[in-house]
């Protein structure tokens, strides 16, 4: 089989395999354990805290896995899953899964910016991808490890969301594909990438990866990680955030009108019908979060922006932890006035009463 094409856990490795390579690491790299693509609204940096509020725990669930920062970064539990609603996402985690070394040969690749637009265009405006799409739905054993792999280059050549369509008048020269420190050789780039991405493998040998959307995660007991009276699920919930903060609470009916319609996250290309879905999904994430929260064997964190879900504290019990990010992508923007770095003093995780550790 070539690496070239999709293909199915069942199928026999890559090419790579051919070649005299032993891959040297396991699981217990803790510095491999992270994802290989820079990933927006990303949350590794509170990962110590979540981990320290959720405590012992017999099940993860990330439903907006994105990046899948904090299962990455803990040690496994019995039962862990991930989800997104984004093929290009689910895509590269089953392919990382079920075969990191085809995953890496395609990864691996120098930065040429003619390169980028004829992948991004593959990517992102091909029919090729509509397939894969349909098929990553129809099949839960499918997964194209040449486009998990371009995908992980491409996020990593370029800032922002240059790669999935927006082209620059100035190039931006950061970025160096995937991998970095550079290494010397290619070879030995080649070698670092299939250890790396064959850590994660190891890592996410036993996580489930869902493709849909997070309410299926958090519907029944079973899908929540209650099997039995001894389970405790940790359950990161790490939605978009919302676009308007008077919208959700107008949508949660904690109030009547809309006076900041336009107060937004970084993300600015969305439509107006998009970013009411957004307010709406958060809103529907704050709802559950009522309903469930006072279960004592959920263990629940929910990421915001300051006062999206400060009802939770108020009438629910709650606690909450404001935290500050770097600015994210948007701190390396050269204007002042970015939406990142205005939102990055505004970050919140709200606990549910079932933590620990406060
Ligand atoms: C803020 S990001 C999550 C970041 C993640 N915690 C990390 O550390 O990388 C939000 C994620 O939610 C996903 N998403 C958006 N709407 C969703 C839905 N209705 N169901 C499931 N996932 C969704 C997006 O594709 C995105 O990956």
């Amino acid at each position: 089989m070539s690496a070239n094409t999709p293909c199915h856990r069942s199928a026999q490795s890559s090419q790579l395999s051919n070649s005299p390579v032993t891959r040297r690491t396991t699981a217990s790299d803790k510095k491999l354990l992270r994802c290989p693509f820079p990933y927006f609204g990303g949350k590794s940096s509170i990962v110590p805290i979540v981990n320290e509020r959720f405590g012992e725990i017999t099940a993860l669930r990330e439903p907006f896995a994105g990046s899948a920062a904090l299962t990455l970064a803990r040690e496994p539990v019995a039962h862990e899953a991930l989800n997104d609603v984004n093929h290009y996402i689910v895509n590269f985690w089953r392919a990382i899964k079920s075969d990191p070394e085809s995953v890496a040969e395609h990864a691996h690749h120098p930065v040429t910016e003619a390169d980028l637009h004829a992948r991004s265009t593959y990517l992102f405006r091909g029919d090729a991808v509509k397939g894969a799409q349909h098929r990553i739905a129809q099949d839960p054993e499918y997964f194209d490890p040449r486009l998990a792999g371009w995908y992980a280059w491409g996020k990593s050549c370029q800032i922002a969301n240059a790669f999935e369509g927006v082209q620059k008048s100035k190039p931006s020269m950061r970025g160096n594909g995937v991998c970095v420190p550079v290494y010397r050789t290619q070879r030995a780039r080649q070698l670092a990438l299939i250890d790396w991405f064959g850590a994660l493998a190891e890592r996410l040998h036993n996580v489930r990866i869902l493709y849909g959307d997070w309410q299926r995660l958090v519907s029944a007991p079973s899908s929540l990680g209650l099997f039995n009276k001894n389970s405790i699920s940790g359950i990161f919930l790490d939605p978009p955030y919302a676009h308007s903060l008077a919208r959700v609470q107008q949508l949660l009916g904690l109030a009547t009108e809309i006076s900041d319609p336009d107060r937004g996250r970084t993300d600015c290309y969305l439509c107006d019908d998009d970013k009411s879905q957004v307010d709406q999904l958060v809103a529907d994430v704050n709802h559950w979060c009522q309903q469930s929260g006072s279960n004592p064997r959920l263990r629940i964190a929910l990421c915001g922006y300051s006062g999206e879900h400060d009802n939770l504290v108020s009438d629910h019990s709650w606690t909450k932890h404001s935290w500050t990010t770097h600015g994210g992508w948007a701190n390396t923007s050269k204007k002042t006035d970015t939406r990142g770095k205005e939102n990055k003093s505004r970050e919140t995780i709200w606990f549910s009463p079932g933590c620990v550790g406060e």
